[in-house]
This record gives structure tokens, sequence and C-alpha cells, in this order.
């Protein structure tokens, strides 16, 4: 199974690259960020996102058109401070472009501002390492 992953993240904490780092070492994939395009076909992108006022980021929107032709599946890893999945967000995008998408999906609590403090902690973490088993190899 050929597995890209990408990521946007936008706060200062980070969370999203973390995740996304996180994949990276559990899967033996690099992590890049989505300034870099698909440069050919593959059949998961597990795309790391997160949920930012109530919608994704429209560089997420983007970078799902213009990459379009070289995805198989999107796979949606992604965190909210408010436990809130942005599948839908993400699906409604895949929709609009004809690309198709997982319903597997990894979602986690994640900090912002003063609340959830550590989160995504050790504990999500052994979540996502589980979810990513069946992306192994
Ligand atoms: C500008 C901004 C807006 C946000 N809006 C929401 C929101 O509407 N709902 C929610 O549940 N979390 C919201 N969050 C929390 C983020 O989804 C959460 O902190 C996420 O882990 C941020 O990932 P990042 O550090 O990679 O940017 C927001 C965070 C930021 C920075």
């Amino acid at each position: 199974m050929s597995v890209v992953i990408r990521y946007f993240t936008k706060s200062k904490k980070g969370n999203t690259e973390k995740i996304a780092k996180f994949i990276s070492e559990k899967l033996g994939v690099e992590a890049l960020d989505i300034t870099n395009p698909l440069t050919e076909k593959t059949e998961t992108l597990i795309l790391v996102n997160a949920m930012y006022a109530a919608d994704i980021d429209n560089r997420i929107k983007d970078f799902l058109k213009d990459n379009k032709d070289n995805i198989g599946e999107v796979v949606n890893v992604n965190s909210a401070a408010s436990g809130s999945s942005t599948y839908k967000a993400v699906k409604k995008t895949c929709d609009k472009y004809g690309i198709s998408m997982s319903d597997k999906e990894f979602h986690t609590v994640a900090s912002w501002i003063f609340i959830n403090k550590g989160r995504p902690n050790q504990a999500d973490f052994d979540r996502l390492a589980t979810f990513l088993e069946q992306f192994k190899a």
C-alpha cells in the first residue's frame, strides 16, 4: 500500500505537526506540510489536520483541489479542542472534487489556549499507534 502523509498546522503549539511526525515515525514515511504537492499517484493520503473556526483551513481545501488526480483515498487524522471531528468538512471538500474518502478516521481532543492542557497525551498517541497498524506495509 502506498501511503503519503501531508499536514497543515496553524497554532504555535503545532499539535498537527506533532501528530504528523508521530505517524511518520510509526510508518517510516516522511511527513511533509501541504505546501508540498503530491508528485505521483498515491493509494492512501493520510491528511493530518485540525478544526479552526468550526471548519478546516482553506489551504487544506486548496491542497485537495490541486492534488485530486494523485489521491487514491483520503484518511482523515485530526484534532479539535471541542472533540468535534473535521471529517464532515474534509468529506465535503473531497466530494466537491471527486476524491474518495475512507470512513476510517482518527480524531483526538487537543489543547487550545488554556483548555485540554497536555493533549494529545500518551493515551491519545497510544490510540493513534493502534489505528496506524492497518497502514503498515
Ligand atoms: C485559530 C484557531 C481556531 C480554532 N477553532 C476551533 C473550533 O472552532 N473548534 C474546536 O473544537 N477547536 C478549535 N481550535 C482548536 C484546534 O482545533 C486545536 O488546538 C488543534 O489541535 C490545533 O492544531 P495546530 O496546533 O496544529 O494548529 C482552534 C484553534 C485555533 C488556533
